[in-house]
């Protein structure tokens, strides 16, 4: 016998140790790899199923004005010319899909107008912003029209 061989059962239990190794290595990568992955590249084929299957919760402005007309001429004429509907009215895509089923979202002006015009020193000094504790009142819509707020109080019908 060569000495080379001397200690053979070192190299037995090495190759015991590294099969033991990759065992549970591939029982481990059964476990906690999910089912479909590598399927179409480095990610679970099964999430693209599952991102379309999320609802689609806003329709945009290209659908409301296709039915509220008068709307999109009324915004034109003041400064919220550029919001678009659904930054102030919430996700509407069932009332776009079918008026009849989900009713339109009327937003309360008390509480939607200082979500952006509330005063705050981190904001441009050039936007518009108020202290509602200072300002004429809290019921914003009694003064302002939310589609065309303007500077002058508009009292409405
Ligand atoms: C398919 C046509 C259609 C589309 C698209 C549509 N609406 Fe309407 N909407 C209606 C109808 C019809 C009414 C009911 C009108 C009424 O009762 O005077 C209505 C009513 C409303 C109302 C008033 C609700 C109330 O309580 O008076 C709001 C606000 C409204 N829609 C916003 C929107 C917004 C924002 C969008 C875009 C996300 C949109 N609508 C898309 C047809 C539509
Ligand atoms: C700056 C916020 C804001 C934007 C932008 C906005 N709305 Fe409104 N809208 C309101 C508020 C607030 C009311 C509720 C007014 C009330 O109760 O008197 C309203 C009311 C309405 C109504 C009910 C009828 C009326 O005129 O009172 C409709 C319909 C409507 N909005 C559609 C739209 C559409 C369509 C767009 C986009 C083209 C849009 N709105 C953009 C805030 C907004
Ligand atoms: C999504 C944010 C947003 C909401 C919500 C919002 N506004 Fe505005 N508002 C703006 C922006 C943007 C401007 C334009 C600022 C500019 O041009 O410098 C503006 C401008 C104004 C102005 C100045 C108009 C002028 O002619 O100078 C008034 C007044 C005003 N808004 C009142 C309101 C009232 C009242 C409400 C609630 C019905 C409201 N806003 C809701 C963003 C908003
Ligand atoms: C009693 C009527 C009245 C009520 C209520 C009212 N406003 Fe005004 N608002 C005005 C008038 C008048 C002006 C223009 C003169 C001024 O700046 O004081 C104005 C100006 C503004 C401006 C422009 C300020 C600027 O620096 O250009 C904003 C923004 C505004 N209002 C938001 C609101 C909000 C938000 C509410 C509700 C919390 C509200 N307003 C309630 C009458 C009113």
């Amino acid at each position: 016998m060569s000495r080379l061989f001397g200690h053979k059962e070192h190299l037995v239990r090495m190759a015991g140790l590294f099969a033991a190794g990759i065992l549970v290595f591939l029982l481990a990568r059964a476990l906690f790899v999910p089912k479909g992955f590598g399927t179409y590249g480095h990610y679970r084929a099964g999430a693209l199923a599952d991102n379309r299957a999320y609802p689609v919760k806003f329709a945009g402005r290209d659908a409301c004005v296709e039915c509220h007309t008068d709307v999109p001429d009324a915004l034109k004429a003041g400064k919220h010319a550029r919001i678009r509907c659904e930054a102030c009215h919430g996700p509407l895509a069932a009332h776009a899909q079918d008026p009849t089923k989900a009713k339109g979202v009327k937003p309360d002006p008390k509480v939607l107008c200082v979500k952006c015009h509330l005063a705050n020193v981190a904001k441009p000094q050039g936007f518009p912003q108020i202290d509602p504790k200072e300002h004429l009142g809290p019921n914003c819509g009694e003064c302002h029209d939310p589609h065309v707020p303007g500077q002058e109080p508009q009292k409405k019908g």
